[in-house]
């Protein structure tokens, strides 16, 4: 009675173990994919606020459009240091971690411009979506080189 208690224990502690290891396997998330979960949430919020000229002009009275990209700007800062972990997934690129640090320097000067733009005041709702639509590019034309697949939120 008493061992057939303690080898249940046993099981259930190894099954516990198991499991967590999968859970592990499963979520490849390197610190990249983690900072690109931010990212992908930062541009979601700001590109609800620039989608229509009420939520533009809600958004910018709180105040929660530039936040949002100095955020977008921190993030792609602190990726823009992976270029190792990113080298492994670039296609037909010879020298691929300088080819990272182009394509996020790109990105990082759209971002600025794109909250410079927003800062104005007398940047239009229309404005400010098309000048978010170049920053949008620049995550494709990352994505293309390093093979990320995209779904159409983007
Ligand atoms: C300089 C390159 C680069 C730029 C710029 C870039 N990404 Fe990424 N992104 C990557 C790479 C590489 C991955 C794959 C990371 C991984 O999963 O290991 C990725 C993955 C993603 C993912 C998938 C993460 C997941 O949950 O599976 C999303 C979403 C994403 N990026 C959104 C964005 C958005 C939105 C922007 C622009 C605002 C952007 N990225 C800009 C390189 C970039």
């Amino acid at each position: 009675m008493q061992r057939k208690g303690m080898s249940l224990g046993i099981t259930m502690v190894s099954f516990a173990a198991l499991t967590t290891g999968l859970a592990l396997a499963q979520d490849e998330g390197g610190p990249l994919h983690q900072i690109m979960e931010q990212v992908n949430a930062k541009t979601t919020a700001i590109k609800k606020s620039v989608r229509t000229a009420v939520a533009y002009k809600k958004a910018q009275a709180n105040n929660e459009i530039v936040p949002n990209v100095q955020e977008l700007i921190r993030l792609a800062k602190e990726a823009r240091g992976l270029g190792k972990e990113a080298a492994g997934k670039a296609k037909g690129e010879p020298d691929p971690e300088k080819k990272w640090t182009e394509l996020m320097d790109a990105f990082l000067q759209q971002s600025e411009k794109f909250a410079a733009t927003v800062s104005a005041p007398s940047t239009t709702q229309a404005q400010a979506k098309s000048a978010f639509g170049v920053v949008s590019q620049s995550c494709t034309d990352c994505h293309n080189v390093f093979r990320v697949e995209e779904d159409d939120s983007f």
